[in-house]
């Protein structure tokens, strides 16, 4: 089955085409990067605005990159929650005309499954049950994937995500946005430990993240260095903010493996890209002996071939949104 998704939660605009959720015949994606980045972080309306100018035009790419046509697709698959309202509600209005002008199914697919899938794409041999960590620029999430639409919030965050934390500590430090990735280099150089933070507990959910404490201690030592215009080594405090994040990462991932008992790991989102999280989580698996699948860069951020892929299994549960759908700001992994 061919299915088109469409992807619009954030600041990237994606159109893919992908057959049986697992080939990918085409994936346009339009980052809104390097508008945003004059405000150093996204600008809600001005992310809408830039979807519905290139929605249409990348519908059109991304069909003549997989050569075929409209008349060839057999449903339309689009991110309908969570993430930004405005964004989503464009994503969601086109994929809703397309379906309904042409009858096709349509499918609203949870970004977050999306991001899961982005690994079906990437490992042809991967199937449910697994362990899923989810890390990007707004969600920090620990799922059991028990089938490819059954599945159940192990761990979640209480307050920031890891990207959000690594992202506002990297704008303080002066590195361009989106920081994730510029921190990531920074902390290449730089040794762990220098610099002390408090990994944050969550009281009587001990699986729960939280970086909101992170993040302003982190800020706020800076703050504090520039105001007394003491220097300090940019490098070493990188690694050791991103240590203080994977570390927090990992340790409670660990703790879902050994409880859960299931020996194949996915890491995926955006901070799935982190060498840091990268290196720790192979070490990982060797120790504990867990499978593990990361997907490649190139699919590790919001892209619309993973939302096909999701699309292409809810659509083979009978999971087929009516022509009311609506987009939704916030909610789970369901
Ligand atoms: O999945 P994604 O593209 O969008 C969301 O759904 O949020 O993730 C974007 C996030 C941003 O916070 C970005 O800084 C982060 O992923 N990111 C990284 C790296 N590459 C992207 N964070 C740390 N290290 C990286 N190499």
């Amino acid at each position: 089955m061919i299915v088109l998704g469409i992807e619009s939660s954030c600041d990237e605009t994606a159109v893919a085409v992908v057959r049986d959720g697992r080939e990918i015949l085409s994936n346009k994606i339009r980052s809104q990067i390097d508008t945003h980045k004059i405000y150093g972080g996204v600008v809600p309306e001005i992310a809408s605005r830039a979807h519905t100018e290139c929605i249409s035009e990348l519908c059109s790419q991304a069909l003549e990159e997989a050569k075929l046509t409209i008349d060839e697709i057999e449903a339309v698959a689009v991110t309908s929650r969570p993430g930004l309202i405005g964004a989503l509600l464009i994503g969601v209005n086109f994929a809703k005309s397309l379906a309904f002008s042409k009858r096709l199914p349509l499918v609203a697919v949870n970004h977050l499954r999306g991001h899961i899938a982005s690994n079906y794409l990437a490992y042809e041999k991967l199937k449910p049950p697994f362990l899923a960590l989810i890390v990007s620029g707004g969600h920090t999430s620990v799922v059991k994937v028990k089938d490819y639409t059954d599945m159940e919030m192990l761990s979640t965050t209480r307050d920031d995500a890891a990207g959000e934390c690594m992202d506002k500590v990297a704008r303080v430090l002066g590195l361009s946005y989106p920081g994730g990735v510029a921190l990531d280099k920074l902390s290449q150089d730089g040794v762990a430990g220098d610099y002390k933070f408090p990994m944050a507990t969550v009281k009587n959910s001990p699986l729960d993240f939280s970086f909101s404490g992170v993040k302003t201690a982190a800020v706020n030592q800076i703050h504090n260095f520039n105001q007394k215009g003491e220097s300090f080594n940019r490098e070493n405090f990188a690694a050791s903010i991103v240590d203080i994040v994977t570390e927090s990462l990992i340790s409670r991932l660990l703790t879902c493996v050994e409880r859960e008992g299931i020996n194949k790991v996915a890491i995926c989102g955006g901070v799935s890209a982190n060498s840091m999280l990268r290196r720790k989580a192979e070490l990982a698996s060797e120790q504990y002996g867990f499978e593990l699948f990361i997907p490649p860069l190139s699919l590790s951020g919001n892209n619309a071939a993973m939302i096909a892929s999701q699309g292409y299994y809810e659509l083979l549960q009978g999971n087929i949104a009516d022509i009311d759908l609506n987009a939704i700001a916030t909610c789970g992994i369901n």
